[in-house]
């Protein structure tokens, strides 16, 4: 059964439910969670937080969401803050979503970055905010698409979450028979039977991603420009000061003709981007790349 708000303030239960759980304590939670990963909880998110982290009470065999506040509080929580993290991010994500933007790369972008991989250059595009990784690899069959001989060239898809979970399914790339809507027939000669009803992601395509967990707002760990970044619906999730942070980060990023895609319900805002298509953005003139 769906927890039902009660109460929103204090020590009383903001969620009914098996345990108590009080206004106090999802701000608690929202600090933690805030603190890791920009992310910004709304309290109409409480009844979601509650059945996702009753979970976590239950494996570890607390009594109370205040003992959980306590410990991922406290030096000794730091793995549980992961899996709190895990538990509460939304990872939804699938193959070809928002096909615009993939067009956008196959008819703006990779003509002329697959001239560029022959002679020599390098091709970087980064999925950041990948989840499980339908979306590198989204961007893999584009760019092999253009550019078949990618894996001997200098061309690579950063992939990166915060979410360690979801990097690994990733990186193992194998997904249901259900989850491979989306991709276009004449990409399905890089999916590989690997089971009954599951489908594993070709060598070709694997060997041009390199998946790694990155919180956003910690530092990169990685020089050079990118061509293309994919982040979205990711920053959906932050303050639009935070949101604000990221664009200029990025626009640092992004090589001169480079690209930034957003989600369908994000707009980049600020003096560094000008619109170039639907959800997509390019450095604006006289910024210096
Ligand atoms: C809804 S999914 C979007 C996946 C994909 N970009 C798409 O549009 O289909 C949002 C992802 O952002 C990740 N995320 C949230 N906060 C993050 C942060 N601070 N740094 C990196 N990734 C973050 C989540 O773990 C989640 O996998």
């Amino acid at each position: 059964m769906t927890p039902t708000v009660t109460r929103t303030s204090g020590r009383a239960a903001l969620v009914a439910g098996e345990f108590h759980f009080s206004a106090e304590d999802f701000r608690r939670i929202a600090a933690v969670l805030h603190g890791d990963s920009g992310i910004h909880l709304q309290e109409a998110k409480a009844p979601l937080v509650y059945s996702r982290l009753a979970k976590r009470l239950r494996a570890l065999g607390l009594e109370s969401f205040r003992d959980y506040c306590e410990l991922v509080e406290s030096g000794a929580g730091a793995a549980e803050r992961r899996s709190m993290l895990t538990a509460l991010t939304t990872n939804v994500t699938r193959f070809f979503r928002e096909p615009h933007h993939f067009d956008a790369l196959s008819r703006d972008q990779l003509p002329a970055l697959a001239a560029a991989a022959r002679s020599g250059a390098r091709v970087r595009l980064w999925s950041a905010g990948c989840s499980t990784g339908q979306e590198p690899y989204s961007m893999a069959m584009s760019v092999l698409d253009a550019i078949p001989d990618a894996p001997d060239r200098n061309v690579k898809i950063l992939a990166t979450d915060i979410d360690p979970a979801v990097v690994e399914t990733g990186r193992e790339g194998v997904y249901s028979e259900e989850a491979l809507q989306g991709i276009p027939e004449r990409y399905r000669k890089w999916l590989e039977r690997a089971g009954p009803g599951q489908w594993r992601m070709a060598g070709p395509l694997r060997s041009i991603i390199a998946f790694r967990e990155l919180n956003l707002f910690s530092g990169w760990p990685f020089t050079g420009k990118f061509d293309a970044i994919f982040c979205r619906n990711v920053a959906i999730y932050f303050e639009t000061s935070a949101q604000a942070r990221l664009w200029t980060r990025f626009a640092e990023r992004l090589q001169p003709d480079g690209r930034l895609y957003v989600g369908h319900s994000e707009r980049v805002s600020g003096h560094a981007f000008e619109s170039c298509g639907l959800t997509a953005y390019r450095l604006a003139r006289g910024v210096p790349a």
